[in-house]
């Protein structure tokens, strides 16, 4: 692999991007090869080197503007997105949909022709709407990142986890992942069942019926288009489902649960939180059913004592916090790699 100088002497060397990398927007997972994939692990590794050193900045980016736009609430994707952006030598523009002119109804599709009129090279959105960011990359001659679309994807979070594991356990193939809680309405399970499968994990998905998508056995894989912006672009391959937690558990390397997306039910979904939390809370107890020292994961934000328990959420086995941490090396990477490519 060649090495490309992007800055002056005393900045560092970011690798080229390789060739498997082809893509100008980042909008879920769904349809990437393992190559693609690797080539976002080792250019995260990369940028965790970068992060790891005395001034943590690269000038890789220079000259590119980013804008967050997000119509929905965040933490950890918008500040590491932000972090990322900075860390790269970008300027970064952070935009809520509150405070700005879409109070004015000013619609989805005028606001990021806005956004792109003022100069945007990478729009990272994150919005309410699953498709809306593949309805935007259709609009916009600026890249695309997806950091969530309603019930649909967050390929971001998909990655950052992905690296995460790797981290611990080298190569996923035929590791057992459990994945529990409300996979119905997560983009955070349906993003990393893509990316584990295509890794070749075992994915398990665990939950109460209510909380599993509909037909999630039989249902054939399928890539959402902006047509599909409904259920069908919910479509996911087939994994193993379990809904009872103790045997899901049974042998499992690592267990991620997530949280009661209540924003995104109709209601009557649970009996109650006490009912929910008793089946399906994540504790000490639960886990000595999966292997000695599976790693514990949540994507957050966590209501701890609900879907996991605070020993649990704060114990060696879990790389919560190291799952945030890696979120800003693999935005870098994600950046970088799509952020290349478009107008000088
Ligand atoms: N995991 C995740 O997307 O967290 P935020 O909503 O805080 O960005």
């Amino acid at each position: 692999m060649t090495q490309e100088k992007l800055g002056p002497p005393t900045a560092p060397a970011v690798a080229e991007p390789p060739r498997a990398w082809t893509r100008s927007h980042l909008l879920d997972v769904d349809d990437f090869a393992p190559a693609e994939l690797e080539v976002v692990m080792q250019t995260t590794d990369a940028m965790k080197e970068v992060l790891g050193r005395d001034v943590p900045r690269v000038p890789a980016l220079r000259g590119k503007t980013i804008v967050t736009l997000f119509y929905e609430a965040s933490t950890r994707t918008r500040a590491s997105f932000e972090l990322a952006g900075k860390a790269l030598g970008a300027d970064v523009i952070n935009i809520s949909a509150g405070g700005s002119s879409v109070e004015k109804g000013e619609s989805l599709i005028d606001t990021v022709r806005t956004l792109q009129a003022v100069g945007a090279d990478v729009l990272v959105m994150r919005h309410w709407a699953a498709g809306a960011p593949y309805l935007v990359a259709r609009h916009l001659q600026a890249a695309v990142i997806n950091a969530g679309d309603g019930a649909h994807a967050h390929p971001t979070q998909a990655l950052l986890d992905l690296y995460t594991i790797r981290n611990h356990l080298g190569d996923v193939r035929g590791r057992r992942v459990v994945i529990v809680g409300d996979i119905e309405h997560s983009r955070v399970a349906r993003s990393n069942i893509w990316s584990l499968l295509a890794m070749g994990a075992e994915v398990i998905v665990c939950g109460p019926p209510t909380l599993l998508p509909a037909g999630l056995r039989s249902q054939k894989a399928s890539r959402p288009t902006v047509e599909e912006n409904g259920r069908e672009a919910m479509a996911l391959p087939p994994v193993q489902v379990e809904t009872n937690l103790e045997r899901a558990l049974e042998g499992a390397e690592v267990v991620m649960t997530l949280r009661l997306q209540k924003e995104r039910m109709q209601g009557g979904l649970l009996p109650s939180l006490r009912e929910y939390a008793t089946l399906y809370q994540l504790n000490e107890e639960r886990m000595s059913r999966a292997q000695t020292g599976a790693l514990v994961m949540h994507p957050g934000p966590m209501n701890e004592g609900i879907e996991i328990s605070p020993g649990l959420a704060s114990s060696l086995q879990s790389v919560i916090e190291e799952q945030v941490t890696n979120g800003v090396a693999v935005r870098m990477a994600v950046l970088y790699l799509i952020a290349r490519g478009t107008k000088q």
